[in-house]
């Protein structure tokens, strides 16, 4: 397989239905945000799920959906292993400080509407770090070693698990909007209250993530007042004892 949202785009190009999803072992070419690529061997969970919320839901955009899929795999892997997952804002989950699973979501608009949407999850279930480049090891986490006997089990209950919480989240997003899935995106949210740098198009915004706002925005209170930020890339500011930014 080259790439789980690939193939799930091929299928929505092609009329596939709502709810299709494909999962795959290990991908050749998956894909990461912002262009990057996303590895992916034996040892992870790596599926796509086609969504046409256009009809049910005129507001729905990929950022919103984004966080929903955060949330969802949030809570199936704190349901299946007990780990006291958390979301960086918007959608990387995070155990121990470590990115543990990667949302990625793709759509294709008709005019203003959604035609069809891909929600794809990369989760390192029992990866292997020690073979990922030393750039992505850096900060990458599994939630099992490799080795554990109960490895192959929590692969498939957590299968199981993230694409009922899934389907839930975007039921309670199709019929509540955003506002449906807010409260436990913040909840949820390990960003929330920490000294944040956002960077992505324009200059880089610095102060405290205070809050996600009702379409998924995170607001960011800086020198200059408060800013939403609709998307980027959010590192946090560690504070030394001192109280100025350790890097
Ligand atoms: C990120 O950069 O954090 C997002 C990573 C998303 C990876 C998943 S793995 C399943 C699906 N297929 C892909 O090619 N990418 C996503």
């Amino acid at each position: 397989m080259d790439s789980t949202n690939a193939a799930a785009e091929r299928a929505a190009q092609a009329g596939a239905p709502e709810g299709t999803c494909i999962v795959a072992q290990t991908q050749t070419a998956g894909r990461g945000r912002l262009g990057r690529r996303w590895h992916s061997p034996r040892g992870g969970l790596w599926l796509s799920v086609v969504l046409r919320p256009r009809a049910a839901c005129a507001s729905a955009n990929p950022g919103m959906l984004s966080i929903v899929a955060g949330v969802a795999a949030a809570e199936a892997i704190r349901a299946t292993t007990s780990l006291p997952a958390r979301v960086k804002w918007p959608n990387d989950v995070i155990v121990a400080g470590r990115k543990v699973c990667g949302v990625l979501v793709e759509g294709r608009w008709r005019g203003s509407a959604l035609e069809w949407v891909v929600v794809g999850i990369g989760i390192n279930v029992c990866v292997d770090l020690g073979g990922l480049p030393p750039e992505v090891r850096a900060n990458a986490g599994t939630l099992l070693a490799p080795s554990d006997p109960a490895a192959p089990f929590v692969l498939e209950s957590l299968l199981a698990c993230l694409l009922s919480r899934l389907e839930a989240a975007y039921h309670d997003f199709l019929s509540g909007g955003f506002s449906g899935i807010l409260e436990r995106a913040r909840q949820h949210c390990s960003t929330l209250g920490q000294r944040v740098v956002v960077t992505g198009r324009g200059a880089p915004i610095e102060g405290l993530a205070l809050d996600i706002g009702p379409d998924g925005a995170l607001v960011v209170r800086t020198a200059f007042g408060d800013v939403r930020v609709s998307s980027g890339e959010v590192s946090i500011r560690v504070q030394t004892p001192g109280g100025g930014p350790a890097g």
